[in-house]
Parts: C-alpha cells; structure tokens; sequence
C-alpha cells in the first residue's frame, strides 16, 4: 500500500512540474523577491512602483470581478479565478504567489536562478541562468513573450491586436533606473 502511495506521489509530481511555457529548469520566486532592489533608487531603481500600477498588477484581481464570471459562464466556468483556462493568462503559472498577477517573472523568466547573482555577476551571468535575453533580442523576439497571451484564443474574450510598440510604451519601465545604475552601464559603455 505505501509503494502505491509512493508511487502515485511520484506521478503527481512529474505531472505537476511539467512544463507549460517559460518553464525550464529554474522555479518562480515571486515579485516581493524583486522589490527589495526594484522599488529604490538607493538600489536597482523604481520598476517594481511602475509595475504596480499597470494592468498586469491586477491581472489576477480581474478573474474576481462580475466581468469575468459572466464571461467565464459562457465557457461553463463557476470561478475563474479557480479555473486553469483563466489562471493560464492572468497569473503566472507555477509561482508560489498567483495573486501577483503577471508579475516580473511571467516576461523577466523565472528567477531562482538570477536573482541572487545578476546585481553582482552582471547580465550575462543572469541570461545563463534563466533571465530573459531582452537587450540582445529584436523586436519579434521580444513580441514573443507577450504574445503568447496576449494572442487569440477560446478562452480568451477580451482579445485585442496586439502591437508590440503600442503595447510596450503602456507598460515601459525602463525609465524607473536608478540614475547609479544608468551611470555605471554607461561608464561599461553599454
Ligand atoms: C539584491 C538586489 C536585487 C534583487 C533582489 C533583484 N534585483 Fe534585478 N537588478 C539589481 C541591480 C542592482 C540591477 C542593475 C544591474 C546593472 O545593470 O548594473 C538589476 C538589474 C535587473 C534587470 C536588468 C538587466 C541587468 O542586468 O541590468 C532585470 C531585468 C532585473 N534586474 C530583474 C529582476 C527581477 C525579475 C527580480 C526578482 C525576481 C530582481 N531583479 C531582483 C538588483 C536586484
Ligand atoms: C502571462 C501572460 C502575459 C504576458 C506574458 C504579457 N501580458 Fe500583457 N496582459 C496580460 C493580461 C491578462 C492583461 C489584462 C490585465 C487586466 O486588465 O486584468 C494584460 C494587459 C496588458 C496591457 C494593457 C492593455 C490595455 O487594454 O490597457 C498592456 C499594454 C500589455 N498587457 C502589454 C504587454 C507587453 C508589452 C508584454 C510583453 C513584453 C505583455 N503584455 C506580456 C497578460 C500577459
Ligand atoms: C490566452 C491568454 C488569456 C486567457 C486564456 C484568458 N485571458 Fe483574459 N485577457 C487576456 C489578455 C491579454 C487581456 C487584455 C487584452 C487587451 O487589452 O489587449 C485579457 C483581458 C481580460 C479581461 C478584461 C479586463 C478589462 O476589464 O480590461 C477580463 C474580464 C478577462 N480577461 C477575463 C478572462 C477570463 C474569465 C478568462 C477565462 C475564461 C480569461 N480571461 C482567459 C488574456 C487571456
Ligand atoms: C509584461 C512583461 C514585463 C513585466 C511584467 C515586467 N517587465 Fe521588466 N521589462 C520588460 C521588457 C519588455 C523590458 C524592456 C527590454 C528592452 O527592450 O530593453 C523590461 C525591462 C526591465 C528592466 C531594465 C530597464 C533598463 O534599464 O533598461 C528592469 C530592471 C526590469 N524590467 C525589471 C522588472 C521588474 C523588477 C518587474 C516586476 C516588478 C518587471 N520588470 C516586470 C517586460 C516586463
């Protein structure tokens, strides 16, 4: 009887960790994870108080709202915000925090393995551990971190065309950088 248990756990476990997308050998940490630096100029800069005030802050508190039961009816769903054909968009699957919403992670990738070594071993230690190659991408590349939500989709009612450079400017935090860090890239001439 325990081996069966075992073996069902052991199931259950290779099915849990299976991936859906961004998922690769690096697990989610969650956006407080990234305050501690990003929401100070004594530190990284203010991109975790821009963040806070745009959409996907509250991606999660969306699938809460009388909105998205109505449109969740039609697909026979009771509570989107319990349902994996909502959760998949609005939250990034896999965090231990999904009521973050479309916190870093869901575009930054997931950080256990950067996070503790990008601010000291630098850009391309953290892109070798998982970080998002962002500032080495084009602009197809960079739309494709974003399109696989925002794209067309059953489940997905509220579907607008997405424009990488329209979008971007909505959500652009690159100007939150602590006046120290632009100052040493460009003393590094990046
Ligand atoms: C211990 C402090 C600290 C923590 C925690 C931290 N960061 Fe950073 N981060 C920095 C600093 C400092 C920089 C600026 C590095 C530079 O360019 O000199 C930075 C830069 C970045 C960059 C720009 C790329 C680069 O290397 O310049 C990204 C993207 C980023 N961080 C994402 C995150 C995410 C996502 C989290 C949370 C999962 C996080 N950071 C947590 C300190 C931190
Ligand atoms: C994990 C899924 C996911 C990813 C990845 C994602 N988004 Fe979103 N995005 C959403 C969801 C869900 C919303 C709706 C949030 C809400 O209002 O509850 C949204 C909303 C937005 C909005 C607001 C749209 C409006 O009508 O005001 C902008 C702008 C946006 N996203 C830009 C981007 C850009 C640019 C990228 C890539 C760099 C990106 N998103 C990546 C899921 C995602
Ligand atoms: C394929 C990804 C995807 C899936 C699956 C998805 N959504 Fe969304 N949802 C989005 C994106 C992206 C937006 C923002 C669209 C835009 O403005 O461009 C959005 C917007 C919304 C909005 C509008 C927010 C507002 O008021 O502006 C609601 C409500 C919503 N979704 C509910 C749901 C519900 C309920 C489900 C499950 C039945 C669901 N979504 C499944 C990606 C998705
Ligand atoms: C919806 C996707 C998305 C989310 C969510 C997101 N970012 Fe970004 N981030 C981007 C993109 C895209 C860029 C710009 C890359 C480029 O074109 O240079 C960027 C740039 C950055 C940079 C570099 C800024 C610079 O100096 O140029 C930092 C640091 C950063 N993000 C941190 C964060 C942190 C911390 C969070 C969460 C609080 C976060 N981001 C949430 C997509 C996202």
């Amino acid at each position: 009887m325990m081996r069966l248990v075992g073996l069902f756990m052991m199931v259950a476990f290779v099915v849990g960790l299976s991936p859906c997308y961004g998922a690769d050998d690096y697990e989610y940490v969650g956006a407080k994870k990234c305050k501690i630096c990003h929401s100070t100029d004594k530190k990284a800069g203010t991109h975790y108080k821009v963040w806070e005030e745009e959409p996907h802050a509250k991606a999660f508190e969306t699938l809460l709202t009388d909105k998205a039961k109505e449109a969740a009816k039609k697909h026979g769903i009771d509570d989107p915000s319990k349902a994996e054909a909502c959760l998949s968009c609005h939250t990034v699957v896999g965090s231990p925090k999904p009521e973050e919403g479309v916190s870093c992670e869901a575009c930054h990738g997931p950080a256990s393995g950067y996070v503790k070594i990008h601010e000291k071993e630098g850009y391309d230690a953290a892109v070798a551990a998982g970080m998002t190659d962002y500032f080495n991408m084009d602009k197809e590349a960079k739309a494709a971190t974003c399109t696989k939500c925002h794209k067309e989709d059953p489940m997905n009612d509220f579907y607008k065309p997405f424009d990488y450079d329209e979008y971007y400017k909505k959500i652009d935090h690159s100007g939150a950088t602590s006046p120290e860090v632009k100052a040493k890239r460009e003393k590094e001439g990046k």
